[in-house]
């Protein structure tokens, strides 16, 4: 590949790593603990195989797809990722630009680097959700929903499997702190505070005392639809609709909280069966092959959330890297369908992959 353009997800992977100082590349690469989660998730789209149909006619295949009843160009959002100006001067707004370019929702982080407003007026108008943590003063987490509520985000996503962070061991080892310049504006605005605030600051801020009450008051008072992300088991997940979720993730973050929760993709089948249709499915952790997208389909979600694969774009080649990592999954996705004898995301069905995973 040396010279050349990358054409996969792991080429931006491994140009991202050359790119990024070592510290930085650890907090986007790593994992909590001994990293079994971060790396089974992305193992177990391994595990699955495909069962493609054949003599369907498949001469006009398209990827678009609606989530929450917003269209979007194909069933891949890019997820909340924090502090994405370590790795391109314009951030989380050139991956609003990527995602708006290529017509999918993308996700704003509370931790992320620009605010709201600065995302709303820096990238052309697209789905856009807000991911947010649910702080003990309920002051705060109002204060930033209107922010989103009232730049045209068109949902919130309620992100609830970080009570406290993982513990990150490349982060210790690395010594890696965000640099002085780089921290979270929107939070720091919604507590009024005039200094940049620290993650170890955001996190003591969070609410760890949140139970399904609180989420009910907080679904039921706001203004735009309420996606419960971080959702592991079908308890959770019958939970999360009687409780007022407008969809869910499941997701475990990336493998970034607790270590030794299976991969997200290995918990997707249980929380589709207890939500039983009632609400959409989505789910994150390991996508990094439009491939990957279709076998989620075929295990019931709806679309699937990106975390690292667009951010390694991003990190390599700032926007056009973001779009282009977007553009590649969207290909091959498209390619995957055609393959599959499926002419659109609503097409694949239980019968397009194996019931049981492989362990070779
Ligand atoms: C560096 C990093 C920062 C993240 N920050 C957040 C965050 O602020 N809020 C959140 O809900 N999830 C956050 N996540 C989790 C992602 O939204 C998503 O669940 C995960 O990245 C999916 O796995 P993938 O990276 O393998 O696609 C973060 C993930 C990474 C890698």
């Amino acid at each position: 590949m040396a010279g050349s353009e990358p054409i996969n997800v792991a080429d931006y992977e491994r140009l991202a790593e050359r790119r990024l100082e070592p510290g930085a590349h650890g907090y986007f690469a790593g994992g909590a603990g001994a990293e079994r989660t971060l790396r089974d998730n992305v193992a177990a789209f391994g595990r699955r195989r495909l069962r493609p149909r054949v003599l369907v006619d498949v001469s006009r295949v398209s990827t678009a797809t609606t989530v929450l009843g917003t269209p979007v160009s194909m069933p891949l959002l890019v997820a909340p990722v924090a502090f994405q100006r370590l790795v391109d001067p314009d951030g989380e707004v050139a991956m609003a630009r990527a995602a708006a370019a290529v017509g999918t929702a993308m996700c704003l982080s509370t931790l992320a680097t620009s605010r709201p407003s600065e995302v709303a007026a820096g990238a052309p108008p697209g789905p856009r959700w807000f991911q947010l943590y649910c702080f003990r003063d309920r002051g705060v987490t109002r204060a930033l929903i209107e922010e989103a509520v009232e730049h045209g985000f068109d949902a919130i996503v309620l992100t609830v499997d970080a009570p406290r962070a993982g513990r990150r061991e490349r982060d210790l080892r690395t010594g890696f702190a965000l640099p002085a310049d780089v921290s979270a504006p929107a939070v720091a605005a919604a507590v009024g505070s005039e200094e940049p605030i620290t993650v170890k600051e955001v996190f003591d801020l969070v609410d760890p005392a949140l139970e399904w009450d609180d989420f009910a008051a907080l679904a039921s008072d706001c203004r735009l639809p309420i996606v419960l992300k971080g959702v592991q088991t079908a308890e959770d997940g019958r939970l999360a609709v009687d409780h007022g979720a407008a969809a869910i993730v499941v997701s475990n973050h990336g493998g970034r909280q607790l270590d030794g929760v299976p991969a997200s993709l290995d918990l997707l089948g249980e929380v589709v069966e207890a939500v039983a249709g009632r609400r959409e499915v989505l789910v994150d952790g390991g996508v990094r092959r439009g491939s990957d997208v279709a076998v989620a389909l075929a295990l019931g979600a709806r679309a699937v959330l990106a975390g690292r694969a667009p951010l390694w774009g991003l990190a390599v080649d700032g926007e056009r890297g973001a779009r282009r990592v977007l553009e590649i999954l969207r290909s091959e996705l498209e390619l995957a369908l055609t393959l599959l004898g499926c002419s659109s995301p609503d097409a694949v069905t239980a019968e397009h992959v194996r019931r049981e995973p492989i362990f070779d």
